[in-house]
């Protein structure tokens, strides 16, 4: 292990290399306007739909969350993971099974994966298992994760398996147990604002809890206004009581605002939001996470 380090701002390569994915198959003045609407529709379903989520079966949607969403958060969990420390992700020794229950485009994974490199974390070796419910995140895959991960760390992320299941079935909920009892490390980012809702016990949560196996950590991640308080996660952790929460914080990530090359090509600011067929300019990240261990 090295002595800390910076952990390098990969925002704006991240952005350049969807950007350059999302107009490769059409003129940009063809293309922008449908990510534009799409990302659109994605502020407002977040905005004003708290119970709801976007539809990430549309691909500009997809895309959209990719350019505007993806690469901030990637640093967002960056910072985060950094801050919590290996100790508390119980990430000694490797291969680490980790399990994404909503992993979108894998943000949460580059993160980890380029946190430690940045950190000199030593070779992490993850046998990544993602699953969502929507099967069109597998286009999105090759950006977001194999081209990224060799710009970003040298060397492509290869996920071992994309599962599809929604939680929201039952049948889907049998299978995310499989696949939560057969891992170390389970990653749950900005899934349950969009399904449990406000960090209280629900179906999905219960469902997790009961399958963590023993040895294993569990991370929820969510928008700080939707994620548990103190009292939330104290009746998480009561759910079993070989489970402790070993830590908590709130991140606030800054969003940078220096993007004048990729203003210049997008037309529309990406990190400006349409609101009342207004803008107002997107700042921050406000993001609440937990670990939790068991056994
Ligand atoms: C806000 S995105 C988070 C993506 C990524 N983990 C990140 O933090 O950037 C939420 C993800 O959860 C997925 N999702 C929402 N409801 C779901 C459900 N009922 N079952 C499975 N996945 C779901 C969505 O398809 C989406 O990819």
């Amino acid at each position: 292990m090295g002595g800390a380090q910076e952990i390098k701002d990969v925002t704006i390569p991240l952005e350049m290399l969807v950007m350059k994915t999302l107009v490769s198959h059409d003129s940009p003045a063809n293309a922008l306007p449908k990510f534009r609407a799409g990302l659109k529709g994605l502020r407002s379903a977040y905005r004003y739909n708290n119970s709801g989520a976007p539809d990430y079966s549309e691909r500009h949607s997809r895309g959209a969350y990719a350019l505007a969403f993806y690469p901030h958060h990637v640093m967002a969990y960056a910072h985060m993971f950094a801050r919590a420390g290996l100790g508390n992700l119980g990430l000694n020794g490797g291969p680490v099974r980790v399990v994404v229950l909503g992993a979108g485009p894998g943000s949460e994974i580059l993160g980890l994966l380029h946190v430690a490199n940045c950190l000199d974390w030593g070779e992490l070796e993850l046998e990544i298992a993602l699953v969502d419910k929507e099967p069109g995140w597998k286009n999105s895959h090759p950006t977001t994760l194999a081209r990224a991960g060799s710009e970003i760390l040298g060397s492509a992320i290869e996920p071992k398996s994309f599962d599809i299941l929604d939680f929201n079935t039952a049948q889907g909920l049998i299978g995310l147990q499989g696949a939560v009892s057969d891992s170390d490390l389970v990653l749950v980012p900005m899934l349950l604002s969009e399904t449990d809702g406000r960090g209280q016990p629900g179906k999905i949560t219960d469902a997790i809890f009961s399958a963590m196996p023993a040895k294993s950590r569990l991370v929820i991640s969510d928008i700080a206004t939707y994620a548990a308080d103190d009292a939330g996660l104290a009746s998480l952790q009561g759910m079993r009581q070989d489970c402790q929460l070993i830590w908590s914080e709130n991140i606030v990530h800054p969003c940078q605002d220096s993007h004048t090359d990729l203003k210049k090509y997008l037309y529309m600011p990406h990190y400006e939001v349409p609101r009342n067929d207004g803008l107002i300019r997107r700042t921050t990240i406000n993001m609440r996470t937990a670990i939790f261990s068991f056994g």
